[in-house]
């Protein structure tokens, strides 16, 4: 069975819609998924799972979570080369550069894209939800 991980962080509850929307579509394809907070996961996690999608908002200005996600991050992306990943979050007044920003540091890691990343601004409406299942099934 493949074995699928979403790590993420979310403050007021965006992100964290769409990484149960992830959840369910991976499952809902087969996959074994196991869920960690941004803090739960190491560079030991990366090797026990066949695709792992990552969430996290837009904060600061245009970067990703600074106290808890980008130090989780900065620490496993020498681990990623070859790994199959895909990027998902919500962001409020931006552009997306944020996750731009985020889409190019993962592949000079070597990280293989499975997906478009998926935005939503603010809450997740229908149409991201389905996107962040079908960004989930898309890891199995
Ligand atoms: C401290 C802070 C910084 C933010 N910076 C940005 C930003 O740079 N660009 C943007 O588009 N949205 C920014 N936002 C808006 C959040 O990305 C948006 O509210 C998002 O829905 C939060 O997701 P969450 O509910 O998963 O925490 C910021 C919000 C906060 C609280």
């Amino acid at each position: 069975m493949s074995k699928v991980a979403v790590v993420f962080w979310s403050g007021t509850g965006n992100t964290q819609a769409m990484a149960d929307a992830v959840v369910t579509g991976a499952k809902d394809r087969g996959a074994d998924v196991t869920v960690f907070g941004a803090s739960e996961f190491s560079k030991e996690n990366v090797s026990e799972f066949d695709g792992i999608a990552f969430g996290c908002p837009a904060m600061g200005a245009e970067v990703l979570e600074e106290t808890e996600f980008d130090p989780m991050f900065t620490d496993i992306e020498g681990n990623l080369s070859g790994k199959k990943i895909a990027l998902f979050g919500s962001y409020g007044w931006g552009d997306g550069q944020w996750m731009r920003d985020w889409e190019e540091r993962c592949s000079a890691t070597g990280a293989i894209l499975v997906t478009d990343s998926v935005m939503a601004n603010d809450a997740p409406g229908d149409e991201a939800l389905e996107e962040c299942k079908e960004l989930g099934a898309a890891l199995v």
